[in-house]
């Protein structure tokens, strides 16, 4: 059986992929490049705003104009535990089998059910202790790999799905993580991205998350390390220090804000106000100056006020973000949120709110972008073409930021090249090898 898996959604997906292929592969599937040659496709699905979950169905439909009804299409991901009701009884929604972020190692079994049965398989339990430490996934090169360190969020954001989609915390030990990153550098691997739903929330045996970045960087071979994304309530000194002083990992922190009002922060649960976090970058920004910083930002949380926004433009003018990705609130089921607050924003106030934080962070991307120019810098390539043009090829700075050069020197993804930076844009970098 030939099988095409599509990703969704975050990085924890692209990495879940890769624990999928492989459980697949170790059963004798194979795996193809297209839905054309699939004899079974699985969609690993997000949930996180309406967007994503509808763009999914959109998907199912229009793959099954292509085939004769023979193919089978699985949902997989944080959908299937997220709306399980829904995708099982909707008749009309032509999928053959779900599973959630906990049931991988039973997918096998699902398609086989489904094929016996002809009726919609499912299992979206959710574990309190399934990690796949003992999975190898299955990667396909490139410059990065992903590690998934810890898996659930217990953090109870009232906006948010994801506690519910993926389940509880739960951490993989720092022996078992640690050889999964010697296994990606010995198989060439420069850099590694360490994942969770909530960093900093990594415990196992005693051990917290800077002491886990620490062993990262022990081994050899491995020259930038990442992780993605801390929680503004628990950044401890012990994190930032390793931040900004091993030289392997990078000087980038993903800090999602939500909000500037302290008011609204609460009603989100967040557990800090607009000063805590506006000390923590101080603090930040104390032990490395130079610190790239991106964020996420909400905006049209319920009942936030003109005024109440306005906290949040005037965080984003204070912090000077790199770069920062801006959602419109987008009410999902099940969430605290939904229970407790109307969705009670229009859509025109959303939308008035959006545009203007875009166009601030526009403007602050692009003074911070040009501030580049004229410096050299390390540069790990990651693809050999660019949406433009197949004559450049593009990679990532320290800080994260796109670097797109003209192809040259006969340099191939992941190499670690010196550029210096001679243009910029509020979203990439351009340069040219020194
Ligand atoms: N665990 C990550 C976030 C995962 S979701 C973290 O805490 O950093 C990624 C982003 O989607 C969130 O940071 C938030 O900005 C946005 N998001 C989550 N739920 C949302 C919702 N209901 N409406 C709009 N944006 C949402
Ligand atoms: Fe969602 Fe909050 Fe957990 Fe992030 S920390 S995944 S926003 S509940
Ligand atoms: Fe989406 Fe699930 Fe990730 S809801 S953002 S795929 S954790």
């Amino acid at each position: 059986m030939k099988v095409y898996i599509e990703t969704y959604g975050c990085q924890m997906n692209e990495y879940d992929s890769e624990i999928v292929k492989s459980i697949l592969r170790e059963k004798a599937y194979a795996l193809v490049d297209s839905a054309e040659e699939a004899d079974i496709i699985l969609l690993n699905t997000c949930s996180v705003r309406e967007n994503a979950s509808r763009k999914v169905i959109a998907r199912v439909h229009a793959l099954r104009h292509l085939d004769d009804g023979r193919k089978k299409i699985g949902l997989i991901g944080c959908m299937p535990t997220n709306h399980r009701r829904d995708l099982i009884a909707d008749a009309k929604l032509p999928i053959d089998f779900i599973a959630g972020p906990d049931s991988y190692r039973r997918l096998p079994s699902l398609i086989e059910e489904n094929r016996v049965s002809g009726l919609k398989t499912c299992d979206v339990r959710l574990s309190r202790s399934e990690t796949y430490s003992d999975v190898h996934p299955f990667r396909t090169g490139g410059a990065n790999g992903w590690i998934a360190v810890m898996r659930g969020c217990d953090n109870f954001c009232t906006f948010c799905v994801v506690p519910y989609t993926r389940g509880r915390e739960r951490s993989r030990s720092v022996e078992n993580v640690v050889a999964e990153a010697r296994r990606l550098a010995a198989a060439g691997y420069k850099q590694v991205t360490v994942l969770g739903q909530n960093v900093n929330s990594y415990q196992h045996d005693g051990h917290d998350f800077a002491y886990l970045l620490d062993k990262i960087s022990e081994v050899e071979g491995l020259q930038r390390i990442r992780f993605t994304s801390p929680h503004p309530k628990d950044f401890p000194t012990s994190l930032l220090k390793v931040v900004a002083e091993n030289l392997k990992v990078c000087k980038h922190i993903h800090l999602p804000l939500q909000s500037g009002n302290s008011r609204i922060l609460d009603l989100m649960n967040r557990t800090y106000g607009k000063e805590d976090y506006l000390a923590l970058v101080d603090k930040i920004k104390s032990y490395y100056p130079a610190m790239a910083l991106t964020t996420d930002i909400i905006v049209g949380f319920p009942t936030e006020t003109d005024e109440e926004f306005a906290d949040t433009v005037d965080v984003v003018r204070r912090v000077q973000f790199d770069a920062a990705f801006i959602f419109k609130y987008s009410e999902r089921k099940g969430t605290i949120a939904a229970r407790k607050y109307p969705d009670d924003v229009s859509e025109e106030k959303k939308t008035e709110r959006i545009v203007r934080l875009n166009t601030l962070q526009k403007q602050i991307s692009l003074a911070k972008n040009k501030a580049h120019v004229g410096q050299v810098e390390d540069v790990l390539i990651e693809s050999l073409m660019t949406k433009k043009s197949p004559a450049d090829m593009q990679g990532r700075n320290d800080g994260n930021k796109l670097v797109i050069l003209p192809k040259g020197g006969g340099y191939d993804i992941g190499d670690f090249i010196k550029v210096r930076i001679t243009d910029a844009s509020a979203h990439v970098l351009k340069g040219v090898i020194i």
